[in-house]
């Protein structure tokens, strides 16, 4: 695909097939997070972590189903895969600079969504997780997160059956307005 059919043709994807991405897509997927650019370039205020293993999984879904008070749902869609997106607790000293970390934490994981859309591998952006991450201690200190990192956003990642073909995207989603 060009980069404009990537683009155009990406989406959320959320029914997986449950076989696991191998080791050279999962390279892929970390050489692209790599590849993002990050504000000022400090690529030490930002952490990965793969998750998959199928009990941590688990926990995390069901923390997220309990935080949406659902215990039906699966807010992982049972993808084998979840990268973590963390970043530097943003200084509360600082509040301008605040949103350097999820605007950092937002780009890698986009750069990750569209080289899995290259790859034909099922990704959704996953923030209810995260969130329900954030609020539970123990399943923060099971992620080994460096000291001071907190969890920004992830990426569920799998096989699926799902296809990709480019969309047509309307020019009116998001308003504007013009300064001429
Ligand atoms: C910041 C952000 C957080 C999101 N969180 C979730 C989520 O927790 N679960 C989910 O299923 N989709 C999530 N999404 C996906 C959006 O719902 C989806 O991108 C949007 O509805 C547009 O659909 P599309 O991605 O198929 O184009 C998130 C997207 C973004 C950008």
């Amino acid at each position: 695909m060009n980069t404009l059919d990537t683009l155009f043709s990406r989406k959320s994807v959320r029914s997986y097939t449950g076989e696991q991405i191998t080791a050279e897509e999962l390279e892929v997927m970390l050489k692209s997070a790599n590849a993002a650019p990050i504000g000022m370039g400090r690529y030490e205020n930002i952490h990965i972590t793969i998750i998959q293993n199928p009990d941590l999984l688990y926990k995390i879904d069901a923390a997220a189903a309990a935080m949406f008070n659902n215990p039906n749902i699966h807010p992982l869609y049972k993808a084998p895969t979840l990268i973590l997106v963390s970043s530097k607790r943003p200084d509360p000293n600082n509040k301008s600079m605040e949103n350097i970390a999820f605007s950092n934490a937002a780009i890698v994981a986009h750069n990750m969504v569209l080289a899995a859309t290259e790859l034909d591998l099922g990704a959704c952006y996953i923030w209810g997780a995260t969130a329900a991450i954030s609020k539970k201690s123990d399943l923060i200190a099971e992620l080994n997160l460096p000291e001071n990192f907190i969890p920004c956003c992830a990426v569920a990642l799998g096989k699926t059956d799902e296809k990709y073909s480019v969309r047509e995207i309307p020019l009116n989603r998001i308003t504007k307005n013009e300064i001429l």
